[in-house]
């Protein structure tokens, strides 16, 4: 069958790093088709240059078989290609409905018609099981609903060819499940699909061919039902794998935070919990259950009633000073918006939190130069050249920035909220490993996941939260999937509003 897009001998330099390097593709109507690798091995960088957001520095795309140029998203929306791209491109400050219909606004006369984007926006996030009212800003829902809008937005424009980056990466199991039966609808009506995830069970699940890219190269190209995931994540990483989770540490008695009665207006009610040294915490629970919002109270982020106590001592609640400088640290789910400064460069960002210990009477340039040398090795940042703005790192690396970042303000307690979404898998087994040297060192870790496995391969101990409340904790061995999503879903009946 002839190939709906097909990529021929594409490479791509940004400045003088070259990231692609002769990559062939084809997309064929009805099939999904996953690409995967490491983060940074190129694949959004492919994804914008088949959707028109990159021009390749050498190569040529075909539609239907004839040779195309892309000189714009425009023209490759007219031409039915669109993408969903990984870092969302929804204005904050427009509702849902007019993210929705963005430039291509229905009409009557010379009027909007208001009520048929509302009806049909209604009924683009039904099928995605998403009953957020569509007049709300998108700067006041939560990131997984945001996701649930770009997908919307996306399945409103009737595309020949679909592009998905990560569209999974924010989403929890029951969102992932409807998104991949609606690819599976779209692949039924003959829709083409490019999709990538670093969850490979999802590629497992939901892809026709898979296509692994290493380093900007195309290492391999097969059938999925021929590959295992194992043999995914080696083809990814270029060496085989050993177990993904560390050992885990034994906690010691000593209590490091005690949070009492804690209340956050509209979100989260009367949670009481208490931290060890040397533990690593987890929450569980579903999207909207309120885990977010909880720390976000516990750090200083939200305004809340009730007490949090540090080493024993009350710290101001609803201060984010305080609670920086009685040693909690929390790492933000929302890199975008609250995490990073994208336009700044990687050194800005790393000492941000830590700016006192670069500061004496000038910033100490070379103190930071240094610090931003241990943080890339560390952490194992990959950024083509030092100089280079946050926004231009790969999704994963911004990631390990944000992590970077956190610990150089050497805190002893660390809240981290869902560490490695948009991670590959071998820079996951980084990620826990260093969670669990925390732990091993005397610092205490709490960490948010909606990844039941990364929560039960890391944590200890368990919470679970259901509709703003603690519904109940696990330990040892009664940590299991099974146990954590009945206490997760004991109260969740169906809710006007998902958050
Ligand atoms: N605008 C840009 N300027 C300079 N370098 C860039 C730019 N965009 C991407 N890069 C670099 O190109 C390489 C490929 O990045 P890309 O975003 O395509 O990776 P990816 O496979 O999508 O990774 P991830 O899984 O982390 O999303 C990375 O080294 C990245 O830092
Ligand atoms: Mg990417």
């Amino acid at each position: 069958m002839e190939a709906l897009l097909g990529l021929n001998g594409i490479s791509h330099w940004f400045g003088p790093i070259q990231v692609l390097f002769d990559v062939n593709l084809e997309l064929h109507p009805g099939e999904v088709h996953a690409l995967i690798g490491e983060n940074g091995a190129g694949k959004s960088t492919m994804m914008k240059i088949m959707s028109g957001y990159l021009q390749p520095t050498e190569g040529t795309l075909q539609l239907d078989g004839n040779p195309i140029r892309f000189g714009s998203l425009e023209d490759a929306e007219a031409a039915g290609i669109i993408m969903i791209h990984q870092e969302f491109n929804l204005a904050l400050q427009l509702t849902v409905e007019e993210n929705i219909f963005l430039g291509r606004e229905k009409r009557r006369g010379l009027f909007l018609d208001q009520k048929a984007m509302q009806a049909e926006s209604r009924a683009l996030l039904e099928r995605l099981n998403c009953p957020i009212d569509p007049r709300r800003k998108i700067s006041d829902i939560s990131v997984p609903n945001r996701q649930m809008v770009e997908i919307a937005k996306a399945l409103g424009r009737d595309a020949r060819v679909l592009i998905m980056d990560e569209p999974t990466a924010v989403l929890t199991n029951r969102e992932t499940d409807t998104l991949l039966e609606q690819i599976d609808r779209l692949r039924k009506a003959g829709t083409a699909i490019l999709y990538t995830s670093h969850k490979l069970n999802e590629v497992s699940r939901i892809a026709d061919r898979v296509t692994v890219l290493r380093d900007g190269h195309k290492v391999l190209e097969a059938p999925s039902r021929e590959l295992s995931e194992h043999r995914m994540a080696e083809a990814m990483v270029g060496r085989s794998l050993s177990t993904l989770f560390p050992a885990k540490a034994e906690a010691k008695s000593e209590t490091v935070l005690e949070v009492r009665g804690l209340t956050v207006p509209g979100h989260v009610e009367d949670a009481s919990f208490i931290l060890h040294r040397g533990e690593v915490l987890g929450f569980a629970g579903l999207v909207g259950s309120g885990r977010t919002e909880l720390m976000e109270g516990v750090v200083g982020l939200r305004n809340a009633s009730g007490e949090v106590r540090v080493n024993g001592v009350s710290i101001k609640p609803g201060s984010a000073l305080a609670a920086r400088e009685a040693g909690l640290a929390y790492l933000t789910e929302d890199r975008k918006d609250k995490g990073l400064l994208l336009g700044k460069n990687l050194r800005e960002n790393l000492t941000l939190l830590a700016l006192d210990r670069f500061t004496r009477i000038a910033i100490d340039r070379r103190a930071e130069e240094q610090a931003l040398s241990r943080a890339i090795e560390e952490f194992d940042i990959r950024a083509g050249d030092r100089e280079m703005l946050a926004g231009n790192l790969s999704g994963g690396n911004q990631q390990k920035l944000l992590l970077a970042k956190t610990m150089l303000a050497e805190p002893d307690i660390v809240i981290i909220d869902e560490p490695t979404r948009g991670i590959d898998i071998g820079t996951k087994q980084q990620i826990y490993g260093f969670i669990s040297r925390l732990a091993a060192e005397g610092k205490s870790v709490i960490v948010i996941s909606s990844e039941l496995p990364e929560v039960i391969g890391l944590a200890t101990r368990v919470i679970v939260m259901a509709r703003g409340r603690i519904a109940g904790e696990l330990e040892g061995e009664r940590i299991t999937e099974d146990a954590i999503l009945r206490l997760a879903m004991e109260l969740a009946e169906p809710k006007a509003e998902v958050e």
